[in-house]
């Protein structure tokens, strides 16, 4: 399903300023070398996280789903003096393509890679968190989000992507066991009391949640 008319998509990334030459790099590597190039948030997501960032300054931010570094380096980019973003990723050939990309950032030094499940790595963390942005294995969503709740801290925030699962969560009866999770994981998220939620429209979904 086509989630955003390719029109207003173009205009939108026209209005918005251009990715710095290390991510463009990343983007390109990622869409000429990657079997999954589109699991890169792209250009205006990436935007959109960093400007979060900016707008929060938070201290310690987690990531789950590093891939190729994009999103980190973005979410990286607001982080205060001290600050520190710890992301994570299963796949060890991911961890260390990001790893490279980071040494070449002034931002490198403050992004802390881990390789292996989230599931185990994320109660090995000693932090709270001002920021988690989920964006891993769709059918973990609700383990991470019940993993991390606990250490986020009163009014910071957490982001899941592919809320949509491209539009997937809208068929019935919900193909795939990814689509599957996605919507039980917004059926989960919408009886939470304890968020203050806000599903926002751009590219695949970006669940936007404050805890309170
Ligand atoms: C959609 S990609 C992340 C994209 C990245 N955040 C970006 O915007 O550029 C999802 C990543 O999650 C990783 N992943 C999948 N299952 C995982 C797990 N159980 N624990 C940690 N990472 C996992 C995959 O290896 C993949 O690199």
């Amino acid at each position: 399903m086509e989630l955003i008319h390719p029109q207003v998509q173009a205009y939108a990334e026209r209005f918005t300023t251009p990715d710095e030459p290390l991510l463009r790099e990343i983007c390109d590597h990622t869409l000429a070398t990657h079997a999954h190039p589109n699991m890169l948030s792209g250009h205006l997501q990436g935007k959109w996280l960093q400007m979060v960032s900016w707008m929060l300054r938070p201290r310690r931010i987690l990531e789950i789903g590093t891939f190729t570094g994009y999103s980190a380096l973005c979410l990286a980019s607001g982080l205060t003096e001290d600050g520190l973003l710890h992301t994570i990723d299963i796949r060890e050939e991911e961890t260390s393509t990001a790893s490279a990309y980071f040494a070449r950032s002034p931002l490198g030094a403050k992004i802390i890679t881990h390789t292996g499940a989230a599931a185990g790595i994320i109660p090995t963390l000693d932090e709270e968190w001002d920021l988690v942005f989920i964006d891993a294995d769709k059918t973990g969503y609700r383990e991470y989000f019940e993993l991390v709740v606990p250490r986020v801290r009163k009014n910071g925030f957490i982001l899941a992507d592919n809320v949509f699962f491209h539009g997937d969560v809208l068929e019935e009866p919900v193909r795939g066991k990814s689509g599957k999770a996605i919507r039980d994981f917004n059926e989960f998220i919408l009886g939470r009391e304890d968020v203050e939620k806000m599903m926002l429209t751009l590219r695949d979904g970006l669940y936007l949640l404050r805890k309170l």
